[in-house]
């Protein structure tokens, strides 16, 4: 089902333009502020006016003459110099609400009409190193975007761009070249697995060889040479170290239920033979130069501080190809291979002006275009379809004192600790609220509850800004956090089995529901707010912004709260009660597909 906020904009733009014969007319409608209004109001009648020198109360008026959405409202208000204010019926309620109980996986949320191939890339740690605490932003954030545009009906291609190439494999594989001598030496045994599983004290290791031992700091080049040359030996130890590596991460993926696989990853190695071509193709376009011996690409528009034309690097005066290259590279190889109609990226803040510069050479280029389309097009005449480039971007993850989140020894926080300390945590929370659950379910409780906490902490902030991590507040039962929403859940749940122990079957109530009875505030409120998920859905997707989403299901919650303490449920009357238990149904499946299926966040019957 479509939106009801896109049926009005739709009807009241037709009517718009019945009234004045112009295609171009814009509704506006949003949803009303206070409820005296009634729930959306549309406002663009008074820009339509202003275009047509026309006074916008008497334009109102035609419009909503010419505007027929009796099945759905009330008789439309005019308001002020030219508002249209709309108050929803409770049979059109009904109806919808009915509708939406129906479909039991989709919420009788509507598919998009023009699935595209998006992909999306996010999370791509660098390899090397364990994940801290930065990347869990861009693995989340990235995750509920793919899980959103997945929902509505796109093909999501994941790609997690890990960084597993560059100079520091070098003295990494040169320090398992020495521990494999070493092994070699002692025995016939090869290097025991062991030694990668502390990944950042083998990094230290080589770190520490390679700022005193001249000689490993050469082999390292070495290997580097090696590895670009595609030496067996040295690729052989290349590929152990990464795989290895990605073991760390992929602990971290399961606990965070984040939905990447190995299959998703295409790290900047996969991308290194292509890179003397992309510099080769800009040049032959004449839009790379060279300057100060570098190789570089300057996009209009970007200046530094003096006012000079910015460089887009593609390739050092030593010949060595840049992260830039890479993803130019990568960019290529999602137009034209993985099809992308939309590419977005999901990095911090810091990486703005990349991007920025990124898509405007890939423009240039134009390698947002499809070759093989562009082909067809030749023949047909069609325009070509540009291929959308997004950045989306986020603000840093910060400790008490304001600067960017650090351990107390002034070390990056790493994921897998925070994550610990997280489910740590829960378990106490949950110990207070209820000791008597046994020890299994309350492991369970607690994982879903400390891995919730992180999760929607982190979702609920305005993505661009920066936040401040307080375990503290993210655990708190009250305010829009994991475990109010978790609780919210498992107290309608609670209602269920209530009404077990008193032999109410609601299965059979529900089943039989085809009317239903609206009339306290409360419940008029609470379905007025059910059928608007789709709204918010499309908010967050439209925007990339799981607040929206948060923010939706948090008020949900209160609105059910509100629900609760005014209309009893279960000792309600024979003629309400189906309706009351729909409502409690509903917004326990609204908030279960919410978290679980769109956040990635675990729900739990008990709490
Ligand atoms: N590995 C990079 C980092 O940790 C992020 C890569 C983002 N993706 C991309 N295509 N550049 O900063």
């Amino acid at each position: 089902m479509k939106p009801v906020i896109d049926i009005l904009e739709e009807k009241i733009c037709a009517a718009m333009a019945a009234d004045t014969g112009r295609q171009d007319c814009a509704a506006i409608v949003r949803p009303a502020t206070d409820a005296k209004f009634g729930d959306y109001q549309a406002n663009g009648v008074m820009a339509l006016a202003k275009q047509l020198k026309t006074n916008p109360r008497k334009l109102a008026e035609q419009v909503v003459g010419k505007l027929d959405i009796s099945d759905i409202c009330e008789p439309p208000e005019i308001a002020g110099p030219g508002f249209i204010n709309l108050r929803l019926k409770p049979e059109f309620l009904a109806e919808r609400l009915l509708e939406v109980n129906k479909d039991s996986a989709g919420l009788g949320m509507e598919k998009t009409s023009k699935p595209k191939n998006i992909v999306v890339d996010f999370s791509s740690p660098n390899i090397a190193k364990q994940m801290h605490v930065g990347h869990l932003r861009s693995t989340i954030i990235g995750d509920c975007i793919c899980r959103i545009l997945e929902f509505l009906g796109h093909n999501v291609i994941r790609q997690n761009h890990i960084g597993d190439w560059g100079l520091q494999f070098g003295m990494l594989c040169a320090l398992y070249e020495k521990k494999t001598e070493e092994e070699t030496k002692k025995e016939k045994g090869a290097v025991d697995y062991k030694v990668l599983a502390d990944f950042e004290e083998f990094y230290r290791e080589a770190q520490e060889l390679s700022n005193k031992d001249e000689k490993f700091k050469e082999r390292s080049r070495k290997a580097v040479v090696g590895l670009h040359r595609g030496d067996e030996m040295w690729r052989a130890y290349w590929e152990i170290i990464v795989r290895n590596s990605k073991r760390h991460y992929e602990i971290i993926y399961a606990q965070l239920s984040v939905t990447l696989h190995d299959d998703d990853i295409r790290g900047e190695s996969f991308y290194q033979d292509k890179l003397p071509g992309v510099v080769g193709e800009l040049k032959k376009k004449n839009l790379a130069i060279e300057s100060d011996g570098a190789v570089c690409v300057f996009p209009e528009g970007f200046n530094n501080k003096e006012g000079k034309p910015l460089p887009f690097i593609i390739q050092k005066s030593d010949g060595a190809y840049l992260y830039a290259t890479t993803d130019l590279a990568a960019i290529r190889y999602r137009v034209n291979e993985l099809k992308a109609d939309a590419i977005i990226y999901v990095t911090d803040s810091r990486q703005k002006l990349h991007f920025e510069m990124l898509f405007a050479v890939a423009r240039m280029a134009k390698w947002d275009k499809r070759q093989n389309t562009e082909y067809r097009i030749q023949e047909t005449g069609e325009k070509p379809q540009k291929v959308e480039f997004v950045h989306v971007m986020f603000g840093s993850v910060l400790g008490d004192d304001g600067q960017p989140l650090k351990t107390r020894s002034g070390e990056n926080v790493k994921l897998k600790d925070l994550l610990d300390e997280a489910v740590e945590r829960a378990k106490k929370v949950v110990e207070q609220k209820n000791p008597e659950l046994s020890p299994d379910k309350k492991e369970q409780i607690a994982k879903a509850v400390g891995i919730g906490a992180v999760k929607y902490a982190d979702f609920s902030n305005n993505r661009t800004s920066d936040y401040v991590f307080s375990f503290d507040k993210m655990l708190a039962m009250d305010g829009n956090t994991a475990p109010y929403m978790q609780y919210a859940y498992a107290r309608i749940k609670s209602i269920e089995r209530k009404a077990q122990s008193k032999d109410v079957d609601i299965e059979t109530e529900l089943a039989g529901v085809t009317e239903l009875n609206l009339a306290e505030p409360a419940e008029l409120d609470l379905a007025k707010y059910l059928i608007r998920y789709g709204e918010a859905i499309q908010a967050a997707a439209g925007d990339y912004r799981p607040n929206y989403l948060t923010a939706y299901l948090y008020e949900l919650a209160q609105k059910f709260s509100v629900f609760y303490t005014n209309c009893p449920v279960l000792k309600a009357a024979p003629g309400q009660r189906p309706t009351r238990l729909l409502l409690c149904d509903l917004t326990a499946r609204t908030i279960r597909h919410g978290l679980s299926e769109l956040l990635g966040i675990e729900v739990v019957e008990q709490m």
